[in-house]
């Protein structure tokens, strides 16, 4: 018997329920394996809502299910605490016009989807437009990808940003198409892309910021070009691309509104890779080199043929820890445990994401509270 841990859709809460299913496949020990492991976590972390969005519905109504779970007043004051801290407010003001102008630049189905939820949340569509190029930047991150001794490929990430009130609007969500999952990924309610996710059998995929200086001109002057914000461009590429070798291939060319990392794993031993991103291509590609002892990449938010800054250097600490726990201990927890350690996980960590395409199911995301520098 074992215990099995799913998330609590109405109280967010891990809820922890025995498994009496005999284990007889190695498969399924497995699964059981980590839900007995995910138990323990589950009972100082949280995992977030899962929400289903049909892609089968037309863009207006696919965030419906949303209004289950956040509450149209919360959901409101979320936003606006989200905007006042990203956006200056004299930005804010000078940039309404300009966003009611987007409107008509954003292209389908982004444009449908935040229409849809403008109006379940009765807001104005320019905040949401808004709020959703507000997460283009700022975001720090910790992303890992990571070979076992028998080839097994693990992807790890931490999100952190500096707005308690994301914790609140972390989901889990199941992009569904002909009635099946056709990808899934992390976000935050009202936002329309995906820093997370995972095509099935095929590759995950996680984003971190590449901080250059950016300025609001900049992006907004990019997408006018028709440039995809990066977040948009994971989405597809989790809904397009038939494998890891596509994904890279999209994710390193496709022009984008500003510099970021993507980071890729695949399913096949050496299907691992960082990809540094400039607006146009790609800046460097880094993929695993284990012939060369290179079992792992960890990217936080510094391009990683420089050295990492004194002051925030969370790579050397993710990096000792991968060391000290061995490729042949490398899984979905002690990889959890890496991004557990201070400061790779750190006050203002929201989620943490462990992930493996060839298993699925064992997609887990734990919201933060409990990392304090
Ligand atoms: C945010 O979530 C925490 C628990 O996860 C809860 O205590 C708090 O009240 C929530 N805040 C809001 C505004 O819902
Ligand atoms: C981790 O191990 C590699 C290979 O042995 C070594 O080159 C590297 O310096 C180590 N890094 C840290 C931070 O301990």
């Amino acid at each position: 018997m074992s215990v099995c841990c799913v998330p609590h859709t109405d109280t967010h809460r891990c809820m922890c329920v025995p498994d009496t299913r005999p284990a007889r496949t190695p498969t399924m020990k497995l699964h059981m394996f980590l839900a007995v492991i995910w138990g323990a976590v589950c009972a100082a972390n949280v995992s977030p809502p899962v929400v289903k969005i049909s892609l089968d519905d037309p863009a207006e109504k696919r965030w419906e299910p949303l209004i289950h779970v956040f509450d149209k007043d919360f959901l409101r004051r979320a936003a606006a605490e989200v905007i006042d801290s990203i956006v200056p407010k004299w930005v804010h003001d000078a940039l309404k016009p300009v966003v009611r102008a987007l409107e008509k630049f954003v292209p389908q189905p982004y444009a449908g989807e935040i229409t849809g939820m403008a109006s379940y949340y009765e807001s104005d569509i320019s905040d949401v437009i808004l709020l959703n190029f507000a997460y283009e930047v700022s975001a720090f991150c910790t992303s890992i990808v990571a070979q076992d001794t028998k080839g097994n490929i693990y992807h790890g990430r931490n999100l952190d940003y500096p707005y308690d009130v994301l914790r609140n609007l972390t989901i889990d969500i199941l992009f569904i198409k002909n009635g099946k999952v056709a990808y899934r990924g992390t976000s935050f309610a009202g936002y329309v892309g995906l820093w997370t996710g995972q095509s099935a059998n095929k590759f995950t995929v996680s984003g971190d910021e590449r901080d250059k200086g950016k300025w609001w001109e900049n992006l907004i002057a990019a997408f006018l070009r028709k440039s995809s914000p990066v977040s948009w461009l994971v989405r597809e590429t989790l809904e397009e691309a038939t494998d890891f070798q596509d994904a890279v291939k999209r994710l390193a060319k496709v022009p984008i509104i500003t510099d970021v990392y993507y980071i890729v794993g695949g399913v096949h031993p050496g299907e691992g890779v960082v990809i540094t991103r400039d607006r146009g291509g790609p800046a460097d590609i880094w993929p695993l080199d284990l012939l060369k002892g290179a079992w792992y990449r960890v990217e936080t938010n510094y391009d990683h043929w420089l050295p990492a800054p004194k002051q925030d250097d969370r790579r050397d600490v993710a990096k000792k820890a991968l060391n000290s726990t061995g490729q042949n201990n490398i899984n979905m927890y002690s990889l959890y445990q890496v991004l557990s350690v201070i400061p790779v996980c750190n006050s203002i960590t929201i989620y943490t994401t462990v992930m493996t395409a060839a298993m699925p199911d064992a997609y887990r995301t734990l919201i933060r509270k409990t990392c304090t520098n």
